[in-house]
């Protein structure tokens, strides 16, 4: 296994459409290895999603996971595709490992349905709430070159992690 390294903001790879993986691709040992290496990366940051373009690989790969009460499980999302938005927004805080010390509220729709391939290159078909839907969308949307920042409609709560630990920490909508 292996740390990789994080392409940050600016870095044209942030804002390309990752292309689709190959299903057949999926069970190779390079490819497992890869996936491997995503979790890894991911924990050692820590953080609770990373999307392959962050490691400065194109393709339609995230990983993500999360422990403790609001958390989900340790999830990897080949190709997916949102099939489903709930009809209500809920506003959070997001930060992302490729945009370092800063945070913002963004707010997406609170429920999402997902069809992805899973590490195994099974279909997987869910629902997911919370914490796990906010994560999917944040993630995914680095498949298509976005990041929360463009997801953003009030610029005035961009906030630098110290400001957002003395201030902000306690927020009720404080999801991440
Ligand atoms: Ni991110």
């Amino acid at each position: 296994m292996a740390i990789l390294t994080i392409a940050k903001l600016g870095n044209p790879v942030l804002r390309q459409m990752a292309a689709k993986v190959d299903p057949r691709d999926i069970r190779t040992k390079e490819m497992q290895r890869f996936i491997d290496d995503l979790f890894e990366t991911m924990l050692d940051e820590p953080g609770i999603g990373l999307a392959s373009p962050q490691v400065s690989r194109s393709i339609q790969l995230v990983v993500m996971g999360c422990e403790g009460d609001d958390g989900f499980p340790q999830t990897v999302l080949i190709n997916p595709k949102i099939v489903f938005y709930g009809p209500q927004q809920v506003e959070n805080w997001e930060g992302c490992l490729s945009v370092d010390g800063l945070r913002g509220k963004v707010t997406r729709p609170s429920v999402v349905r997902v069809q992805a391939l899973d590490r195994d290159g099974k279909s997987m078909d869910f629902e997911a709430t919370g914490l796990y839907a906010v994560c999917i969308q944040h993630e995914m949307d680095h498949l298509i070159g976005k990041l929360f920042l463009d997801r953003m409609t009030d610029m005035s709560t961009l906030t630098q992690l110290a400001e957002f630990d003395q201030y902000w920490r306690h927020d009720p909508v404080s999801a991440i």
